[in-house]
């Protein structure tokens, strides 16, 4: 596993989110539901069986999750419920598309819950998180990849900040990787 690091805060506040490491049982529904939703997964893999989604929270999950750095759970900051997933951690990857030399640039990602789009939501989280690893870690590039057909997601990342930097074939489907750079969320 990647020695750099990334952002290592436990919680961030945003102003009607918190995203936070530790999970709660409270969250098993929700972080469920996204695994499971067709039209949440319709281009990060495709929904999984509610079974086999349960028995990996329950095993894998739910021991696993504190154990991640930069994988966050997004929640509403007043309900506490469950409306997405962030992740901002090393790509750690061979990939040719990669944009350093090592491949060990910070990796942006996001799933929000189907009720939770159209809110501006994962906006807001992924500002809050970029801005904090802005303030902790040296200025470097940040990507994302996402299926170029995921409109909404390209649109996400327009807002960000991020451009499309190249195009490519992967699990069928072509995928547009986007990048910015860290210091750009510095205030
Ligand atoms: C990708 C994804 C996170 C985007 O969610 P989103 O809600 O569209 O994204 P944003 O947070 O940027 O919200 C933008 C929308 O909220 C609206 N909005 C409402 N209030 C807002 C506010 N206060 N601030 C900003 N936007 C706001 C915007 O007008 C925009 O609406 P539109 O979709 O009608 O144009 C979501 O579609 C998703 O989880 N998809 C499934 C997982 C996935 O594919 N992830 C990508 C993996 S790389």
């Amino acid at each position: 596993m990647s020695q750099l690091p990334t952002l290592s805060v436990m919680e961030i506040v945003s102003e009607r989110l918190l995203l936070r490491r530790a999970l709660h049982d409270s969250d098993r529904e929700g972080l469920i539901e996204l695994s499971t939703d067709p039209e949440v997964q319709a281009y990060i893999g495709g929904p999984r069986p509610r079974e086999e989604v349960e028995k990996h929270f329950d095993t894998v999950m739910a021991a696993d999750a504190m154990s991640r750095p930069g994988n966050y759970i997004v929640v509403d900051n007043t309900t506490d419920q469950v409306i997405g997933t962030l992740m901002l951690a090393r790509w750690w990857t061979d990939h040719p598309q990669r944009v350093t030399e090592d491949g060990e640039e910070l990796l942006l990602g996001y799933v929000l819950r189907r009720g939770a789009w159209g809110a501006g939501y994962a906006f807001e989280a992924a500002t809050a998180a970029l801005r904090a690893a802005a303030e902790e870690l040296p200025d470097q590039p940040v990507v994302l990849v996402t299926q170029t057909a995921n409109k909404r997601s390209l649109n996400l990342a327009a807002r960000l900040g991020f451009h499309p930097t190249s195009t490519f074939e992967e699990y069928g489907a072509e995928q547009t990787l986007c990048a910015t750079r860290l210091s750009t969320f510095k205030s």
